[in-house]
């Protein structure tokens, strides 16, 4: 009997991307999906570092399953991704029950390691190097490539893809983890990401989200021309059936002109920017060592909103870091209140083991603070963004219909007309009626009725 995986991600799109890669070649090599973890025979978790929090979750969960495994010993237990390369042998400590510990440069390993486990080999262990272990070179080869050739099976919808298009980090901002656990940048050739989006548009997809770390920072060089990815989003705008393309996640610095025209110029390429500000103090930003100064920030936005004027942009911020003065987070206050974001991701700073902010800075913001900040920032965006989308109402938008809501998916699916999600170009969630039977395919709605985070609408016309 084959056996039968279930994949439990935490973390970003890169982890979502990842476990959709891992389950596919796992599906190749003859497992099967499991609904549900208690029907699995193989339980794996893909982890995230970049808080406490989300390291917490995993080992918790790991804690929960141990009975499980005394109950069932044939059951395999994977640690996949960042907290593995992290943590590497310490999992097994933590968590004696675990028999597989990978990291995200080591994924496309993991059926061997699975199967010499069900061998009897004993617990394996597969990470790379540490970023200061070696010279450059010898720790970007130990972060393997994991790139297989794609399954639309394997995807949650066909018509939507995320493409990696580079790995790993190299602006090491004091607070991130994530150059250490995902490793050096590393750009994918160009001609391989086309090949791999026209594979994608053949199996019917329409819409792709590039993925990296920095991915405005792209650069590859082949046959003497470097390409960046203003030249990557030309060249894949050319893919017939391709619709929609998006890129995440943007470094403020290198927001550059062409860029900027790629966007205003590529009809498919859609007009929302991600680009994380962090803090809107200098002093923080120093500490964070981003690279930038707050009106640098602004001048960047600036540009964004000279060349791309309906461009929606979202930011990420980090509250209570090292030494944040109430004056400090003003500043951020006086940043989010001016920028206008669509809608910004806050977080309370979270100190990694491993980064230089640890090393050097007192996590000396009480956590009642960073909490009080948090919901202040947030409550100041959440009105921004009511703001931002009430110009909608009355407006017709193109949606790519993603299914039922999540609302309709709790409720029994009764008959032909339910309740349906889709998402503008501009990255904007919209909610109206139709039949399930809509899903993946282009609807004009016009918008009726607006919150800070959801449109509401009726369709008045549906592609083919
Ligand atoms: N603590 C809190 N938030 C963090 N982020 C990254 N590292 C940390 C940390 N140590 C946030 C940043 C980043 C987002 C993905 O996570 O805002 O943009
Ligand atoms: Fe982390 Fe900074 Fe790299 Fe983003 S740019 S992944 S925050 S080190």
């Amino acid at each position: 009997m084959s056996r039968r995986f279930y994949i439990e991600t935490v973390g970003c799109q890169m982890n979502v991307l990842d476990s959709e890669l891992v389950a596919e070649t796992l599906l190749r090599a003859g497992y099967t999906r499991a609904p549900s973890p208690r029907e699995a025979d193989t339980i794996l978790f893909n982890t995230c570092s970049v808080r406490q929090h989300a390291e917490d979750k995993v080992y918790s969960a790991l804690g929960r399953l141990k009975h499980l495994k005394e109950r069932r010993p044939q059951t395999i237990i994977g640690v996949l991704g960042c907290m593995a390369q992290k943590d590497r042998e310490a999992v097994f400590r933590r968590a004696p029950h675990v028999d597989v510990v990978v990291g995200p440069g080591q994924l496309g390993d993991l059926p061997e390691l699975l199967r010499r486990v069900e061998a009897g080999k004993g617990p394996q262990l597969e990470v790379a190097l540490d970023r200061r272990a070696a010279d450059r070179r010898t720790v970007e080869q130990s972060f393997g490539r994991f790139d297989p050739v794609r399954l639309a099976e394997a995807r949650p919808h066909p018509w939507q893809a995320m493409v990696r298009i580079m790995t790993g980090c190299d602006k090491f901002c004091s607070y991130c983890i994530v150059p250490r656990v995902r490793g050096p940048e590393q750009c994918r050739p160009a001609e391989e990401i086309e090949a791999e989006v026209r594979r994608l548009a053949d199996q019917g997809c329409r819409e792709v989200t590039l993925l990296g770390q920095t991915v405005n920072s792209y650069r590859s060089t082949s046959s003497g021309r470097t390409m960046r990815l203003s030249d990557l989003l030309e060249r894949l705008s050319g893919i017939e059936g391709i619709r929609r393309l998006r890129f995440v996640t943007n470094y403020p610095r290198h927001m550059t002109p062409d860029l900027l025209q790629a966007v205003r110029d590529l009809p498919k390429v859609c007009p929302y920017l991600h680009v994380p500000a962090q803090s809107g103090s200098d002093a923080v930003l120093r500490r964070m060592k981003r690279g930038y100064t707050v009106g640098q920030y602004r001048q960047m936005l600036a540009a964004i909103r000279q060349t791309v004027p309906q461009a929606a942009v979202t930011s990420d911020f980090i509250v209570g870091f090292c030494g944040e003065t109430e004056e400090d987070f003003q500043q951020t206050v006086a940043l989010v209140r001016e920028a206008r974001f669509k809608n910004a991701f806050i977080f309370k700073y979270s100190p990694r083991p491993g980064t230089k902010s640890a090393e050097l800075y007192a996590d000396d913001v009480p956590d009642e603070v960073k909490r009080r900040r948090n919901h202040e920032l947030l409550a100041i965006q959440n009105a921004i963004s009511l703001q931002e989308n009430q110009p909608f109402v009355g407006r017709v938008v193109e949606v790519l219909v993603e299914g039922p809501s999540k609302v309709a998916r709790k409720g029994a699916d009764s008959g032909e007309t339910t309740q349906l999600t889709g998402r503008t170009v501009c990255d904007r969630i919209v909610v109206f009626d139709g039949p399930r039977a809509w899903t993946g395919k282009f609807a004009r709605v016009k918008i009726e009725a607006a919150d800070a985070l959801t449109l509401f609408g009726r369709v008045v016309q549906v592609d083919g």
